[in-house]
């Protein structure tokens, strides 16, 4: 029944729907083929076929667990060299997602994150000595490069008890450098037709086997650190080693432990580095909504010192502007559904056994019907506890939905409202003024080349 659903005009023989298509920036240029071809749309290339979704309605629909799961494809398929059965990338059917799920969604409970807090706020002072240092010069600040030194850090020490000296370098951890360049390139295999990947992408194809040796040897020392040192206290790793399954006793293997340290050390900081570093650009952009969220910091948190775990849930709207940047830039910014059966989409698309849509975060988020004809304005205002609940379910997924939706969630939402409470507290964000928002793509997404100049505010801590 695919043909129902429109495709763009200028459609080419053998390699599809490529005019018009930028090989670095397949979000983008997807969100715009979906403004004008609506709710529903395919794209053609090297002729397989890919269905885009978004309409409120057809998410909603989606979301329905009992018909509909999380597809491994595309983008995470491509993942699957460097993560494998890792929680993120691990086909539903493989028994090691929930061995794995189950192990460690305990280190995300309340408790688990009231501990990884003081940690959190230790990293978060790390970062504000390297501003100040910026500030005292009047020099300007690289936002998603400092944005990523903190969240890698925060990751790695409360889950590992590891130090990347993130903010001794001046260039990235080669780490960094090595993710960065295995999501570029699964990304990039999107691109080219699965055939002609060895002729194509030869150069590249070797550059990323040498960035997955390099990731696995970064990952298997913190695990012999941590198996010389005999034992955290408790944190993830400790869970990946030592803790048996609480119904089978059955433990994750050597190999899979490796998986699971990779998926976290990535998924744990790439993504909350994106949002952290939209949510200052929206705030050096908006004067109105930085003074009301600095107030609000002000407020709460007065001049203590450090704020404690309870103190961060309490800054509402500081909240709100980031749930309003992970709506206008959802920074992992698709997932994608399949039918577990065959079914009928909202009551029009049949969809056979595993057939399988992408969803389109950011437009499900812009969708006017939703979100007014306004949807494209920054406004933390929509996430008023009324406004949230006048809108249907399903309407906001940046952490994705179902079984297989983020595990870091709060993890995520309180290291981010606490640090930009932090630096809301301590800086006026002078933007530059010549900026305009440009979006890089490596399947998640950041804004590029942004700086901001931070300047200490005279009653601030
Ligand atoms: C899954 C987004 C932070 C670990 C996901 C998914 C999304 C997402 C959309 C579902 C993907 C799919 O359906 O294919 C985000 C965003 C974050 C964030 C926007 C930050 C703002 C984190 C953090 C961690 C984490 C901090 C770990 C500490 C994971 C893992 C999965 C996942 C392990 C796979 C879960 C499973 O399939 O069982 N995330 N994430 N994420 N995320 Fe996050």
């Amino acid at each position: 029944a695919l043909h129902r659903i429109p495709h763009p005009p200028y459609r080419l023989p053998l390699v599809g729907d490529v005019v018009g298509a930028n090989r670095s920036t397949p979000l983008q240029d997807s969100l715009r083929y979906a403004r004008r071809l609506g709710p529903i749309f395919r794209r053609n290339a090297f002729g397989k076929e890919f269905v885009f979704t978004w309409g409120a309605d057809l998410v909603a629909d989606l979301a329905d667990e009992s018909r509909f799961a999380k597809h491994v494809g595309l983008g995470v398929a491509n993942l699957r060299p460097v993560a494998g059965d890792g929680l993120f990338t691990a086909y539903n059917h493989e028994p090691n997602w929930q061995l794995a799920h189950d192990v460690l969604a305990p280190g995300f409970s309340r408790e688990a994150m009231a501990g990884y807090h003081p940690m959190m706020l230790a990293v978060a002072e790390r970062l504000t000595e390297h501003w100040d240092r910026a500030a005292a010069a009047g020099r300007a600040v690289d936002v998603p490069g400092d944005m990523t030194r903190l969240t890698l850090e925060t990751i790695a020490r409360t889950g590992f008890g590891h130090d990347f000296e993130s903010f001794e370098r001046a260039r990235p951890h080669p780490f960094v450098t090595s993710m960065v360049g295995t999501l570029t390139y699964a990304q990039r295999l999107n691109s080219v037709p699965a055939p002609l990947t060895p002729l194509l992408l030869r150069r590249a194809g070797r550059r990323n086997a040498a960035d997955i040796d390099r990731l696995n040897h970064i990952v298997d020392e913190v695990v012999r650190i941590r198996r010389a040192d005999g034992g955290g206290e408790g944190d993830l790793l400790d869970r990946m080693l030592e803790t048996a399954h609480p119904g089978t006793g059955e433990r994750l293997s050597a190999e899979n432990v490796r998986r699971q340290v990779i998926t976290f050390l990535v998924a744990g900081h790439e993504t909350t580095s994106g949002a952290l570093s939209f949510a200052l650009h929206y705030l050096s952009r908006e004067p109105e909504v930085a003074a009301r969220a600095r107030a609000e910091v002000d407020r709460v948190w007065g001049d203590t010192a450090a704020p404690g775990y309870e103190q961060v849930a309490k800054l509402r709207y500081v909240r709100r502007v980031l749930d309003e940047s992970l709506r206008l830039w959802p920074t992992a910014p698709a997932f994608a559904r399949e039918a577990r059966e065959d079914t009928v989409l909202a009551g029009e698309h049949p969809m056979l056994r595993g057939a399988w849509t992408l969803v389109l975060t950011p437009m499900l988020h812009r969708d006017p019907e939703t979100w007014g004809p306004d949807a494209e304005r920054f406004d933390p205002d929509r996430f008023d506890a009324g406004a949230v609940r006048s809108r249907p379910p399903h309407t906001f997924k940046p952490f994705g939905t179902g079984a297989r939706a983020c595990i870091g969630r709060q993890f995520a939402l309180h290291e981010a409202t606490l640090v930009l409470g932090l630096l809301l507290r301590r800086y006026e964000l002078r933007a530059d003024p010549g900026y305009r928002l440009r979006v890089t793509e490596r399947l998640t997404l950041m804004p590029e080349g942004l700086r901001l100049r931070p300047e200490r505010r005279s009653a601030g801590r």
